[in-house]
């Protein structure tokens, strides 16, 4: 890119400008100093030039270029040559700047950390350090992808009819979901903003205004626990849409998915995309979210076991639990005794109670459990797994289904891990549907939405929305790739006395109601379409196009586990007279 200190970029230079005049910007990669010659890698976003210095021919530029250390910012102005030596590694490698005048633009000292691809700097020094952290070839390349991503979406749905509309960031705390992150009124002492967790209400508020397509890329704020593909503040590419149903919603994101990885990585994505119900997606795979790369599916066994004679088994199913299994094919030979027992205590991470399982290996059957069950009934289990010799199970039981599900849904994945047998660019995408309208809150001892208040039942599930919470169904879609969520959305209520309905049967009282959402029933007073929609993370697209492992990666300033910003260090305390302003006083232990 010329500008009036350069004439492009250093990466970009090739053979073709040999014996061209030519000004390069950038830092130090690296200076070797040969004795009469120097030479420098110069780097810029694009890669790296290497620069040559002559003390025969320019003395003076060559004492200049003496003194550059790793990080100085340079601008170097000669002629391209081709290089006697060459780096086919180096898409420049076949050139170099003979530099006839050189500027130390900026000296550096020492940076705290070398400024090269996949260091293994620890993550505390690269977050402190975060813009040097991003000096970084990988981080260059991750940032660029996730603008090429959000580009991609915002051409897409323009060229789809969705219209791009911001809504506010100071928002009303809505109950519902994560905790906010709040922000105090100085003008109404006592009162609190929060920050959007998403635009939600906004937008159904949007179809309700006839724009009947809009899309935003939204920062959203949640304060929970953070882990890999979870940050405090993380983006959204929002949508919402009028006048559709599910079919309608999943096949423009379809579009949508296989434009992005087409444009970004030149990946072909097959659609549409294999749909299933939420039922069946924990019956084969314990999760919601399944990473259908691979198989090692889970096999209930509980009536095999129901009355054996090994209580581990039988007292889980006669609680009204289960037992199920996983097999992993092939897997008895990367699982000796003391793999088997290392993965112990990572099922006990999922509340599981202990692990049981039998290794078929050289025609040999071990077990942990064999002598305690028949021979029907450990042929029985041998059966229905389709076990064959190298092959091993895995056997978890317990009272509570939701730990079966939990245990062997993490298992098959650490089981896949370590036999290998997922590669990063293998895109399988899934969409679940049809998930329950509630699930339990153990902590609140009261059903909550499952994915937020607004999604409508399923039309044959209306009648269950009061009388049988635990199997009423949702309009609700998720889209699952390679294990990770990476979008959910619904179809919406759109008629007051249901979103009423629905409230009530959260256990919102008429009073809670009218103060917490009387704006959206008030709305819907007034002629709201059906509509419906989905939101992405985009930290997420990106942190799995880019093949990253978290989500951190893939965002320029992020936040470290306890939710602080370790370069800016914050959040910090504030002024007396800030919290004054604010009609804040804080309790004794915080100060
Ligand atoms: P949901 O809560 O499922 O739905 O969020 C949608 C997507 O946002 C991403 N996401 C996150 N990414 C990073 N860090 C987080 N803390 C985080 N939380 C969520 C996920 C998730 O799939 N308003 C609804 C959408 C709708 O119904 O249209 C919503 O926010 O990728």
């Amino acid at each position: 890119m010329k500008t009036n200190m350069r004439t492009d970029y250093c990466g970009v230079v090739t053979l073709k400008d040999a014996g061209r005049e030519f000004t390069a910007c950038g830092w130090v990669q690296r200076q070797r100093d040969l004795g009469s010659l120097i030479f420098i890698d110069l780097r810029d976003r694009t890669g790296l030039l290497q620069l040559a210095f002559d003390e025969e021919t320019h003395p003076d530029v060559f004492a200049v270029a003496a003194k550059c250390r790793a990080e100085y910012v340079l601008r170097a102005t000669g002629v391209i040559r081709e290089r006697t030596s060459k780096n086919p590694a180096l898409p420049t490698g076949e050139v170099e700047l003979a530099v006839t005048q050189l500027e130390i633009l900026a000296a550096a000292e020492t940076p705290p950390f070398e400024i090269v691809e996949n260091s293994d700097v620890n993550d505390t020094l690269r977050l402190k350090y975060r813009y040097l952290d991003l000096r970084r070839p990988d981080m260059q390349r991750f940032l660029l992808m996730r603008h090429k991503a959000a580009k991609v979406a915002r051409d897409y749905f323009d060229e789809q009819g969705f219209l791009e509309i911001e809504t506010p960031m100071l928002t009303k705390s809505t109950p519902e979901g994560a905790r906010d992150y709040l922000v105090p009124s100085r003008v109404h002492p006592g009162s609190f903003y929060a920050l959007p967790q998403s635009p939600q209400q906004y937008k159904q508020l949007l179809m309700l205004s006839g724009f009947d397509r809009y899309m935003q890329i939204a920062r959203c704020f949640r304060d929970e626990d953070l882990r890999a593909d979870r940050q405090p503040e993380f983006t959204q590419i929002d949508l919402e849409m009028s006048f559709v149903d599910e079919n309608d919603v999943m096949t423009i994101q379809e579009g949508f998915l296989k434009r992005v990885f087409k444009q970004v990585l030149d990946v072909d994505v097959q659609t549409p995309f294999l749909r299933m119900p939420y039922r069946e997606a924990m019956d084969r795979f314990g999760s919601d979210k399944p990473d259908m790369r691979f198989g090692y599916e889970l096999t209930d066994i509980s009536d095999i076991v129901a009355n054996c004679g090994f209580g581990v088994f039988s007292t889980p199913v006669q609680a009204g639990g289960s037992v199920r299994m996983i097999n992993v094919k092939h897997g008895a030979d990367r699982f000796p005794r003391k793999k088997i027992d290392a993965l112990l205590p990572f099922v006990k991470t999922y509340q599981a109670k202990g692990l049981a399982w039998t290794r078929m290996h050289q025609g040999t059957v071990t077990s942990s459990f064999q002598k305690y069950l028949t021979e029907e009934e450990n042929a029985a289990i041998l059966e229905r797994a389709g076990a064959e010799d190298g092959d091993l199970l895995l056997i978890v039981g317990d009272a509570k289904n939701s730990v079966v599900f939990a245990a062997l849904g993490a298992l098959r994945c650490e089981c896949a891990r370590i036999m290998d047998v997922v590669r990063k660019d293998d895109y399988k995408f899934l969409w679940v549907t049809e998930f329950p309208m509630f699930e339990y809150s153990e902590e609140e001892g009261r059903y909550v939405a499952m994915h937020h208040p607004f999604t409508a039942p399923m039309d044959e599930d209306f009648d269950k929305l009061e009388s049988d919470k635990a199997n009423c169904r949702a309009k609700a879609y998720d889209i699952v790739l390679n294990g990770t969520e990476l979008g959910g959305g619904s179809i919406r209520i759109n008629r007051p006395e249901v979103q009423q309905a629905m409230f009530r049967a959260l256990g919102l009282s008429d009073e809670d109601v009218k103060v917490k959402f009387g704006h959206l029933i008030n709305a819907f007073r007034f002629g709201a379409p059906p509509h419906g929609g989905l939101a992405y993370g985009l930290d997420r697209l990106v942190m799995l196009m880019a093949g990253a492992d978290s989500i951190r990666d893939v965002i320029a300033f992020p936040k470290v586990q306890n939710a602080s910003d370790l370069m800016m260090n914050c959040p910090d305390v504030v002024e007396p007279r800030q919290l004054d302003e604010l009609g804040i006083a804080l309790k004794p232990e915080t100060t």
